[in-house]
């Protein structure tokens, strides 16, 4: 059974007070089904973690250096984020890769560098697809999944969180629409069952982003291959970010409203 996950994409918002006020005032309301969390800045996230205390809250990392130590003036190393008490970096963020030019390779030792510090990648994807042909047979799978994968141990591959992200869908004016996140879960399914096995891409949880709010979230979550949603703009008001940790099945909303 795979736990749903919802995640607060706070990109570069908030500054630290606002950030630790934010999770006062939701630790108390999370629900006990699902994994909540919260991907913020850098800088926040030790405060974030100490305000978090023992309540669930996962506090994320949006990014943070493919290098273990060294001289890299400006980078973070996964080493301080688990020492900051992260538990997942998120990885391969459309905006890393358009407007920082972060390629596969950078983004599979970034993956590699997490795994190696204790951290759970979320590794983002978008629908570029290509026909590959793997034992024998031609499939359509997600160059980048293939690529940000290479070397990870095979046994560290369930714990992965990968997230579906359509490029129009992310930070845009278009309406997040259910059956492209389904279709677009089920097919990196697909690609995961293809390369590895059915029983392993059954564990993987695969989350849906891109203008996620809070009327859409039950029919998104409905959808059997969506594990969580990835929330941008959405997430930045504690109410909102509530009401979608919260979300009610489309089943039960169904049952209300025949009440
Ligand atoms: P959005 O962002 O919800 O504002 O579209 C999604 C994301 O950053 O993944």
């Amino acid at each position: 059974m795979r736990k749903p996950f919802i995640i607060g994409n706070w990109k570069m918002n908030k500054n630290v007070q606002e950030s630790v006020d934010f999770v006062n005032q939701i630790k108390e309301k999370l629900p006990e089904n699902k994994e909540i969390g919260i991907a913020a800045q850098a800088v926040s996230l030790y405060n974030m973690k100490q305000m978090a205390g023992t309540s669930d809250l996962q506090i994320i990392a949006q990014n943070a250096s493919g290098e273990n130590e060294g001289p890299y003036t400006g980078e973070i190393s996964m080493r301080s984020l688990a020492d900051a008490g992260v538990t997942y970096v998120m990885l391969g963020h459309l905006e890393r890769r358009r407007l920082f030019n972060e390629s596969n390779t950078a983004i599979n030792q970034k993956v590699l560098a997490a795994l190696k510090a204790g951290l759970v990648p979320i590794i983002c994807i978008d629908e570029e697809m290509v026909q590959a042909e793997i034992n024998g047979q031609v499939h359509y799978v997600f160059r980048q999944l293939m690529n940000v994968l290479r070397d990870v141990p095979i046994d560290r591959l369930a714990q992965i969180v990968i997230s579906y992200e359509p490029s129009w869908a992310v930070g845009g004016s278009c309406q997040a629409n259910p059956e492209i996140a389904e279709e677009g879960c089920q097919a990196i399914r697909e690609s995961l069952a293809a390369s590895y096995s059915q029983a392993l891409a059954d564990q993987i949880r695969i989350l849906y982003g891109g203008s996620v709010n809070p009327r859409n979230i039950s029919e998104i979550m409905n959808q059997p291959n969506v594990d969580g949603a990835l929330i941008g703009r959405a997430s930045l008001e504690p109410d909102s970010f509530l009401r979608m940790a919260n979300y009610i099945e489309c089943v039960n909303l169904e049952k209300l409203q025949a009440i």
